[in-house]
């Protein structure tokens, strides 16, 4: 078996036998098949597709690439929560912690930026001290003694994940269903939970940019987990325009450090809400989604959420007086208002590009050696459904250099579609695919 012929049967749309899969993932994390091999291959796959069996095959083989975490001492309801990426999507850094403090053990694998999406631990390394990169038995032990730990994609677990979903990233190819499905589930399975609540975010600032597919990649990844063992529940949320106010990465951890005091963005607390309501029946300690989401709504309200984070953030050697005192994060040098030159309501206002224009000011990669900067980003003011006035501000645009802060702010301007009639706020969930 060589990774030519492997390669040109993908180019020539043919199926990939479970060895042929499995030699590549194997061959590929041991350094004997180049980035540019491997790169050629994901463009074939991204192109040609997977069937299922070539995509749980893909699966299973990333998986295994390294150690399987086994969390059982956690109790026979281990949950852990992903989403498939979106603009401005926070919401990890705000549920999490209200999950561990309803006493539901939190062990978190979480990534960083793909494409114009952002990443959460990207976001938490903007607090000063806050070690992403715990080796496995101090993540263990962090779950023991407070009941979270959230960390970056160790190279232990799912190796092969992290070498694909960091070439993926600078190759253009990350919306595609088998690759997606495949680097969740592979990183869920061998981070040892076995229930899996799933974002599947749907629209513009998503890499489903419609239900149906969004649907379809639901149904290839509950399919995985039936095969392996993990009950998932995948629900379909709304990313047509970004989530929450602020894209970026300091701007989000502080727009999350807000919600956790009580704070919260209305499209960021229906999520919150569903997808934590979800964790709390698969953890057994609800059926009724309506009664968990009052459970969620007291622990922000007596502050325990707020506590449990700043508790995450202490454990992993984070600066706490950050959080304490949110004015400390460095901020951008020039913060530019984005002044409409239009009036009416709020139609449009396209994620994925306020995604790239965010990566553009630095908050994202174009190679994965790239380091991101961590204060730059857009504060949006105006949402879908708004009215607003001619000479209102629309956003905010956060920049270290003025020339690009420029440019991003007639970009943005551009991007508001406004409509002379009302227009309704979008409906966050859309679908629960179980
Ligand atoms: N999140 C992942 O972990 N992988 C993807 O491919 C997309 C989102």
């Amino acid at each position: 078996m060589n990774i030519l012929e492997i390669i040109a049967k993908k180019r020539d749309n043919k199926i990939l036998s479970k060895e042929e899969i499995d030699f590549f993932i194997k061959e590929y994390c041991s350094g004997n098949i180049t980035d540019y091999q491997a790169a050629a291959l994901i463009m074939a796959i991204y192109i040609n597709g997977m069937n299922e069996e070539e995509t749980t095959n893909l699966t299973m083989s990333m998986a295994c690439s390294g150690e399987m975490l086994d969390l059982s001492v956690f109790g026979k309801n281990v949950v852990d929560k992903h989403s498939t990426g979106g603009v401005g999507d926070k919401i990890t850094l705000i549920l999490m912690p209200i999950i561990a403090s309803l006493g539901i053990p939190v062990a978190k694998m979480s990534g960083r930026g793909l494409g114009f999406t952002g990443g959460t631990i990207d976001k938490l390394e903007s607090i000063p001290g806050y070690n992403t990169s715990v080796e496995i038995e101090d993540f263990i032990e962090n779950v023991k003694n407070i009941g979270i730990s959230v960390i970056g994609q160790t190279m232990n677990l799912a190796p092969a994940d992290k070498k694909i979903y960091a070439l993926r990233d600078t190759i253009s190819c990350t919306e595609s269903i088998p690759l997606i499905a495949s680097s969740i589930m592979s990183k869920k399975i061998a981070a040892g939970a076995n229930k899996i609540i799933l974002d599947v975010t749907c629209g513009s600032g998503a890499f489903m940019q419609n239900e149906e597919d969004a649907v379809k990649l639901s149904q290839t990844m509950n399919k995985i987990g039936k095969l392996s063992n993990r009950e998932t529940i995948c629900v379909i949320t709304n990313m047509d325009e970004p989530l929450g106010y602020a894209v970026g990465n300091n701007i989000e951890v502080i727009e999350a450090i807000k919600a956790l005091k009580g704070d919260m963005p209305q499209d960021v607390k229906e999520v919150v809400l569903e997808l934590g309501a979800y964790m709390i029946k698969l953890a057994g300690l609800g059926e009724n989604i309506e009664e968990n989401k009052n459970k969620i709504m007291e622990k922000i309200q007596n502050n325990e959420a707020y506590q449990k984070f700043i508790q995450l953030v202490e454990n992993q050697g984070g600066d706490i007086s950050y959080v304490e005192n949110v004015e400390k994060f460095p901020k951008a040098k020039y913060i530019i208002p984005v002044i409409s030159s239009k009036e009416g309501y709020v139609e449009k206002l396209n994620a994925r590009k306020v995604g790239e224009i965010s990566g553009t000011l630095g908050a994202g990669r174009i190679r994965k050696e790239d380091t991101i900067d961590q204060s730059v980003g857009v504060m949006i003011c105006k949402k879908i459904s708004d009215k607003v006035e001619k000479g209102d501000i629309l956003a905010y645009i956060y920049a270290n250099d003025e020339e690009l802060g420029n440019k991003a702010s007639k970009d943005l301007e551009s991007l508001y579609i406004m409509k002379n009639s009302v227009v309704k706020k979008p409906k966050m969930i859309l679908e629960i695919i179980k």
